[in-house]
C-alpha cells in the first residue's frame, strides 16, 4: 500500500521512520516533510493544509491511506473532506473528523465533554467579550495562580498562567479583545492544578482503543523547567510514576470514559487521542486533549512501540482494534531536542548542520531542517532530536548527550537535564 503522511516536524519523522518499517508499505510519501523524512520516504512539496492538492496527489499515486501528523489539517476538516468526496471516500484517513478534532480545537468543547462524561479535570468557566465583567468577577473568586486558556488553536501560546489577580484581569481583557485573534474570542478560566504531568496516547476507532507507551515531555527552554515555554525540549518513556496502579486509574477514569463518550455521542473519531495528564495526590486529571500524537513524545514513544504501526492503523478501520495487543520495548527511550540559538524568541535559520554522519547508536529525528545547496541546514526553532535507547534512563540520556555533541551548527542549544524530575 502507498501511504501519505502529512506534516513536517520531529513527530512526523518519527512516524515516518516507524511506518517505513511496516511490511504493509510500498511507498511512503511525506508532505511537506523535512531533510530527515527524505531518508525514509519521498518528500512531496505540498502543504498539509492544501486539500485540493492532496486530493490530486492521492488519486495520482494510488494511495491506500493518509496519516495526519499535526492538528491543523484535522481541525480544518481533512477527514470530512475525504469522506465527502466520491473519489476519496474509501481511503482511510488516520485522524478524527472536524467535529471530533474540537477535542483539541476548542478548549470549551473539551471541557464540556469532560463534564458530560464525568472525566476528572480542573473546574472551569468560559467567557466571551460580552461576559468580560462576569469573567473578572469569577477570577476574583479564585486563588492565584490563574489559568487562562484561549478557546481555539493559538500555536501553543494560548495558555497563560498568571501569579497576580491584576495581571489575570488585564490578560483576560486583552485575550477577549483579540490578543490571539478569533482563537481567544472565548476564554476558559480554570482552577490551577499542582502536580507532575505526563502524556498518554490512545489509538481509537471511536469505540475500541489501544494505549501506546506513555511519555513525559519537557516544555521549558531552561534546565530545571525554567524560562519560556517551547514546542518541547525533550521527552522520556517510560514515566516512572506512571506505574501500573496509576495507569489503571488513567484507563478506567479517563481513557475508557473518553472513548465511551465519543461512541455514545456518535462522534466520528478514528485516530490518536493525546491525553495531557497531571497527577494530583496520586489521582490523574486531564489538562488537555489533543487530536494527534505529541511532539517530542512521539520521538520516544515510536522507539518503544514494537507493533507494526500500519497494522494498528488498518485495525482502526476494519473493526479489529480490540484484538490488538500493544507490545512495549522494555528499554527506556529518550529524545533530546537540539534547538536554534535564541529560540523560542527570535532566531536565525539556514545554519549549516555538520556531524550527522558521525552519530552512532542513536536515531536523529529532524524537525526544523531543510536541504540547501546539497547541505542540511536549520529551518526552524526546534531543529532535531537525538533519540536513544538505554537499559536505564541515565544510560539512554548519556547516549543522547554524547551523540548531541557530535552534531554542530551555529547557535546549537539543548537541555542536559531531560528526565531530571523522574
Ligand atoms: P496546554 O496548552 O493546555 O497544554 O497547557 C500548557 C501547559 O499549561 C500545560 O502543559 C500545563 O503545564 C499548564 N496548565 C494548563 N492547565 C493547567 C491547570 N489547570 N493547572 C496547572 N497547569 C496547567
Ligand atoms: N508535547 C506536547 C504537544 O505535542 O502538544
Amino acid at each position: 500500500m502507498n501511504i501519505l503522511l502529512l506534516g513536517s516536524g520531529g513527530r512526523e519523522h518519527a512516524l515516518a521512520w516507524k511506518i517505513a518499517q511496516s511490511k504493509l508499505v510500498d511507498q511512503l510519501f511525506i508532505a511537506p516533510g523535512n531533510a530527515g523524512t527524505s531518508n525514509v520516504g519521498i518528500n512531496v512539496a505540498m502543504s498539509a493544509e492544501d486539500f485540493d492538492a492532496i486530493k490530486e496527489f492521492t488519486l495520482a499515486n494510488n494511495l491506500g491511506m493518509v496519516v495526519v501528523g499535526p492538528e491543523a489539517p484535522l481541525v480544518k476538516g481533512i477527514s470530512d473532506f475525504f469522506k465527502n468526496d466520491e473519489q476519496l471516500c474509501q481511503i482511510p484517513v488516520v485522524g478524527p473528523s472536524k467535529y471530533g478534532a474540537q477535542m483539541e480545537g476548542s478548549k470549551e468543547f473539551a471541557k464540556q465533554f469532560m463534564m458530560r462524561h464525568d472525566i476528572p479535570t480542573a473546574a472551569y468557566q468560559a467567557f466571551t467579550k460580552e461576559t468580560l465583567q462576569e469573567g473578572i468577577a469569577f477570577l476574583r473568586t479564585l486563588q492565584a495562580p490563574y489559568v487562562l486558556k484561549a478557546d481555539g488553536l493559538a500555536a501553543g501560546k494560548g495558555v497563560l498562567i498568571l501569579s497576580s489577580l491584576e495581571e489575570a484581569e488585564k490578560e483576560l481583557t486583552d485575550m477577549l479583545n483579540g490578543m490571539f485573534g478569533d482563537a481567544s474570542a472565548t476564554v476558559v478560566i480554570e482552577e490551577f492544578l499542582s502536580g507532575i504531568e505526563c502524556s498518554v496516547f490512545a489509538l481509537t476507532d471511536g469505540k475500541d482503543y489501544v494505549i501506546l507507551p506513555e511519555a513525559k515531555d519537557y516544555k521549558r527552554i531552561g534546565e530545571g523547567d525554567t524560562g519560556l515555554n517551547t514546542g518541547g525540549m525533550g521527552s522520556i518513556s517510560p514515566v516512572s510514576f506512571a506505574d501500573k496502579t496509576f495507569m489503571d486509574k488513567v484507563e478506567q477514569r479517563i481513557v475508557k470514559p473518553t472513548i465511551d463518550g465519543l461512541n455514545k455521542e456518535g462522534i466520528d473519531y478514528k485516530g490518536f487521542v493525546f491525553f495531557g495528564l497531571i497527577k494530583v495526590n496520586n489521582e490523574p486529571y486531564v489538562i488537555e486533549y489533543n487530536c494527534r500524537m505529541g511532539d517530542p513524545e512521539t520521538e520516544s514513544v515510536m522507539l518503544r512501540l514494537q507493533n507494526d504501526l500500519v497494522e494498528l492503523f488498518q485495525a482502526t478501520f476494519n473493526g479489529t482494534l480490540a484484538q490488538q495487543t500493544i507490545r512495549h520495548d522494555p528499554r527506556f527511550a529518550v529524545s533530546v531536542m537540539l534547538v536554534s540559538g535564541g529560540y523560542p524568541g527570535d532566531y536565525e535559520k539556514g545554519k549549516v548542520i555538520t556531524g550527522l554522519d558521525q552519530v552512532e547508536g542513536s536515531l536523529v529525528f529532524h524537525a526544523g531542517t531543510a536541504v540547501k545547496d546539497g547541505q542540511v541546514v536549520t529551518a526552524g526553532g526546534r531543529v532535531m532530536t537525538v533519540s536513544s535507547y538505554g537499559a536505564t534512563k541515565d544510560e539512554a540520556l548519556a547516549q543522547s548527550f554524547a551523540e548531541a555533541q557530535k552534531i554542530n551548527y551555529d547557535g546549537k542549544y539543548f537541555r542536559r537535564d531531560i528526565g531530571f524530575d523522574l
